[in-house]
Order: C-alpha cells, then structure tokens, then sequence
C-alpha cells in the first residue's frame, strides 16, 4: 500500500463516517497559537473548536492529513522511526462521538477490510491509570475487551504516557489510549511492554475533556472532544513490509538519490537518514514562508540545514546538494502538497543560499573546533564558534559529544543575552533617529493594522490569525487566517468596529516585559524570541495592569501612534484570498 493510498483511505473511511474533510494547515502556527514555534500535531490547527467555536464547515466530525514538525526528538532522527518532518493522519469529534465510537472506528480501520486489515495478534493498547487529576480510564479498557484485546496486551500507564496535550502551557488535553503494533520478526510476545522497541506505537485517541489552566489545574471543557493522531510514515512502514520508515516510499526514493553522491565513507546510514530527514523537513519549512534567520522558526531551519550540510561533507558529498535532495522531495510530494510544487524555486534558491553561506565557514568551523575541544567547551568558545563561523549550538554540542566532551550552554546562553542586548541598544537608536516625518503615515497604518486585527477576531472569531503585514505610506495589508471570503456583512462589521475604537480615542501604550509576561497577559504576536527576551507589547485602550482587558494587545516593535483618534477614517479598499485558508485585506486610512 503506497502511502498516496493510505492518505486516500484514512480520508475515505472517515469521510464515510460522516466527517469532514479538511486540508493541512501550514506548518507555522498563526500568531495567537505562538506558544510553540511550529504545528506540531492535528489538533494544534483546532485548538478554538476543541474549546467550542463552531467550526466553519458546520460540521462536528472532521478529519485531515497534517504536517508537523517535531524537533524533540532531533538526536533520535536515524534511528528506526523518529523523524522531524511527520505526516499525522487524523480525525476529531467537536462535541459529537465520543469514547465507544472514537475506539469502535479506529478498531475498525486497524483491522477491517475498509481499513489497513492488520492481524489482531500483533496489535496492543495502552490506557490511563488514573491520578489526583482524572480517574482510571476503565470505560476505554473494557471497550478494547470487548473488540477482544486481551487483558494482557493492555497496559495500565501514568500521565507522562497516557495523556495528551494541551499543545502549548494551557488548553485542551486528556487521557489518551494508544495503539501499538509488533514490528519485529520474532513471534508478537503474549504479553504487552511498552518498554520494549518492537512494539511500535502508530495511534493515538485523546479523549479531550479537560482544559489546563495557567495555574495548573484542570476544568471540564464546554464539550466533550475526541482528537486522534496517527503516523503515516509508520504505517507506511508496516504496510509496505519494511524495517524503518526510511525504506518506505516518503523516503527511499530521498535516500537512493543521496546515495548516488559518490560517497567517499561508505555505511554511514545515519547521516544519510539524517540528511534525507531534514532536508524534507526544510524543504517544507521554506515552502510555508520561513527563511533561515537566527530567531524563532527562522533559526530552527537554519540548524537543520546546516546539520544537513555537516552530516553531507561527513560522509563525502563535496558538491552542492541540498537543491538536489530538495528536487526528491518536491517529486514525492508535489501531488499531495501542491505547496512545495508552487514555491519550487524559493525553497531551491533558500536551500543554495543557505549552503553557499555555511560553506565559507564551516570548515574553518570545524579547524577551530578542534583546537578548543580539547577539553569541555566554555560559553565563551561556543559563542564564538557560534558568532563568527555560525555553528548552530545544537550542532556545536553533537560535535562535542562525537569526542565524548560537553558544552556550557548556560554560560553560552549568557554571552547570547549579553550580545543581542548590545545589537538591540543599538537598533533601538537608529531607529529613533531614522524616524522622520514622512513615516507618520505608516506609523498611522500600523496601529490601524492592530485595530484591524483585533476586530476581525472580534467579528470572525478567535481563529483568525494575522499571517503577513506590508504597510506602505498609501495603504495597509494585512493577511489573516479564515477559510471564506467576508460577507458584506462582516465586512462592514469590521470597518465599523475599527472607527468606533478610533472614534473612543484610545491611548496606545508601550510596556516591555518578559516573553511570559506578554504571554500571561493575552498578547498576540510571534513569541519567537529565545533565551529570556524582553518583548515590546503594545496594548490599545488599556495597559497589562488595568482591570479590563484592552481591545487589542500585540507584541510588536512599534512604532504606534500615542493615541487612535488621531488615525482619521479607516476604510477596507479590498478583501480577497492570498492562498489556501488565508484572506487579505487592504485599507487605507483618510
Ligand atoms: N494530539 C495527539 C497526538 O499528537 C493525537 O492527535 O498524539
């Protein structure tokens, strides 16, 4: 079964169940979704329905295929089955079914005939045990009895296995049972251990009916939510009969073409895998609008591509690659994410640039590296390694351990504060300076952009996200997650609520705070800063200590006008789509 036809299924069975279908969504989470750098499983996208929100295709059933991104488990990629770039098949219940149907179907598609028909002797669960916060999940152990799982191929397991979510610090999550499948050779042991590698976890169902709140404690959510996850690659791995998921067909096509190089070290697998892993990982990264950068999303790409480019002169690949590898890639997905297809030469030309730009330091990298490795490496050697020849610290620490030698990353992190306060004292008097005259009316935009925002979550609901700004002295644009064109309706909505705050004279108030101030205070934006930064936020109407929430508060870095009544009047000049799921809007103010 290839995995085009385990996609096709998954969609199909579920479809046939009465839920929806919708499409993937990027892999960068929209800005009020920031508490974690990259969509990292199929709920993540939800997040507003599982809390309640109607969702917008008036269905309660949904299911998708989506990518995530997964760096946790980084120095595991080569391994079996651990990879960065994952597709999670998946189906959720907003309200709807529950329990005995959640088990019931998953059941169905592990075994049946419409589904993978996997041999039942070779499938195990695992259920929650119950703690101080939710009892002994008992209705889903006796549910797997009765599909005639014995009592022994169900394990009974703590939180820290058995449960799921939330996604971020808060939100929704809840016990979960997981579905395993015995992937070794020898005979399927009659009894179920989690501890041991031949069972294969592929399923999971979330039985979400709890929120996690700021302070620790859990509360009931409005409505009962299922959200299922279920990894293709694994499954593609036991359909297709093969031992990792690199021999698969979303690989082997990545992994002949790597060894095709002539490779000057032979059975380096690893590096191949690795390599293949995260050149995927970054192709579709690119593809979704990230650029290498040294911040947030930007410097995770960053690192996988120039780990990429490590592990290639490792094993001899001396030419210029990652194009290359890049082209698989696109050959594989092209058809199920047409993204990569479209955005072809952007990610070439990031990946060549990337490359270009590492390969002029990294063998001088790596000669001064092997000076100062010596011994362990101080904060102050990985800074420079860091600085100078742009070593990603992950990649400083894999180099270390390879000669068995550890780095001070707490003295590192601190010589990275201590130097971007020095660049950010510096940029923040350039920019005073620069500031003429001629820019108070994109300073005017830009707190209308923050209105605008804020009143489309306000009309359109809380998913609406901003994906994109561009503000020039004549008009302002603004991108935004939301699945259809705005009504005359909303449209107006909107236009009105924005000239109702202007005409209320809001002050707009700049405070600095820690990321988790600003987060802990409800602000949007990109939480992408690292290593303990202080964030601008700026609030309209109210600061983070008044009593009432404000109408819009963004982490931003300015500038804003002091106060919206001097904005003028604000009109939409044009709404139309920019790409799938993403709406833009143009304004100007007059
Ligand atoms: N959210 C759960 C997971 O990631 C199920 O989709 O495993």
């Amino acid at each position: 079964m290839t995995s085009d036809e385990i996609r096709f299924k998954y969609l199909n069975f579920f479809k046939e169940r009465g839920h929806t279908v919708i499409p993937s969504a990027s892999l960068v989470p929209g800005e009020t979704d920031s508490t974690v750098l990259f969509t990292t499983a199929g709920m993540h996208p939800l997040v507003p329905f599982l809390l309640g929100e109607k969702h917008p295709s008036g269905n309660n059933r949904l299911t998708s295929v989506q990518k995530c991104i997964r760096t946790a488990d980084i120095d595991e990629v080569g391994n079996t089955r651990h990879l960065t770039f994952f597709e999670m098949l998946g189906n959720w219940s907003l309200g709807d079914y529950f329990k005995e149907e959640a088990i019931d179907m998953s059941w169905e598609f592990l075994t049946g005939k419409e589904g993978l028909g996997l041999d039942k002797n070779k499938l195990a669960v695992s259920v929650f045990e119950g703690d101080e916060d939710a009892p002994f999940d008992e209705e889903a152990f006796g549910l797997w009895q009765k599909h005639g799982v014995p009592e022994e191929r169900i394990a009974k397991l703590p939180k820290k296995d058995n449960w799921w979510g939330p996604a971020g610090e808060t939100g929704p999550c809840g016990p979960d049972t997981e579905m395993f499948y015995w992937v070794k050779s020898e005979p399927a042991p009659k009894k179920f251990d989690p501890e041991n590698d031949g069972w294969m976890e592929i399923w999971n169902d979330v039985f979400m009916e709890y929120d996690k709140k700021k302070d620790g404690t859990y509360e009931f959510l409005k409505q009962k939510n299922v959200d299922t996850g279920m990894g293709l690659e694994r499954v593609a791995m036991i359909m297709q009969g093969k031992k990792n998921v690199y021999e698969t067909d979303v690989f082997e096509p990545l992994v002949a073409r790597i060894k095709n190089y002539e490779l000057g070290i032979k059975n380096e697998e690893k590096s191949i895998r690795i390599i293949a892993d995260h050149v995927k990982a970054a192709t579709f990264i690119i593809s979704d609008g990230v650029v290498p950068s040294n911040t947030g999303q930007g410097y995770v790409l960053r690192r996988l591509i120039r780990r990429a480019i490590r592990h290639a002169k490792l094993i001899g690949i001396e030419k210029s690659f990652t194009g290359d590898i890049a082209q698989t890639v696109v050959d594989i997905y092209g058809k199920s994410y047409p993204e990569v297809l479209t955005n072809k030469n952007k990610i070439f030309e990031e990946l060549q640039k990337e490359e270009e730009k590492f390969n002029v330091t990294l063998e001088k990298g790596l000669k001064e590296f092997s000076k100062i490795s010596e011994n362990n490496i101080s904060g102050k050697d990985a800074f420079n390694l860091y600085q100078t020849y742009g070593f990603p610290v992950e990649m400083i620490k894999e180099l270390a351990e390879e000669k068995g030698k550890k780095v001070n990353t707490e003295s590192f992190c601190a010589e990275l504060q201590k130097h971007q306060e020095l660049s950010r004292t510096a940029s923040a008097g350039m920019f005073k300076g620069g500031l003429a005259d001629s820019t108070e009316k994109t300073t005017k935009l830009h707190t209308a952009t923050h209105l605008l925002l804020a009143s489309l979550r306000q009309v359109l609901g809380k998913h609406v996200e901003q994906r994109g700004s561009n503000i020039t002295e004549k008009r302002l644009r603004l991108d935004f997650s939301h699945p259809e064109k705005l009504t005359d309706e909303e449209r107006k909505k909107v236009e009105d609520l924005v000239n109702q705050k202007i005409k209320e004279n809001l002050p707009v108030l700049l405070e600095e705070m820690t990321l988790d101030e600003a987060r802990k205070a409800g602000a949007v934006g990109i939480f992408e800063s690292k290593y303990g930064d202080r964030v601008k936020v700026y609030s309209t109407g109210n600061s983070s200590t008044g009593s009432e929430p404000p109408f819009s508060r963004e982490i931003c870095g300015g500038p804003h006008v002091d106060n919206t009544g001097v904005l003028g009047k604000f009109k939409i000049t044009k709404e139309e789509a920019s790409s799938a799921g993403i709406r833009r809007i143009k304004a100007v103010v007059v």
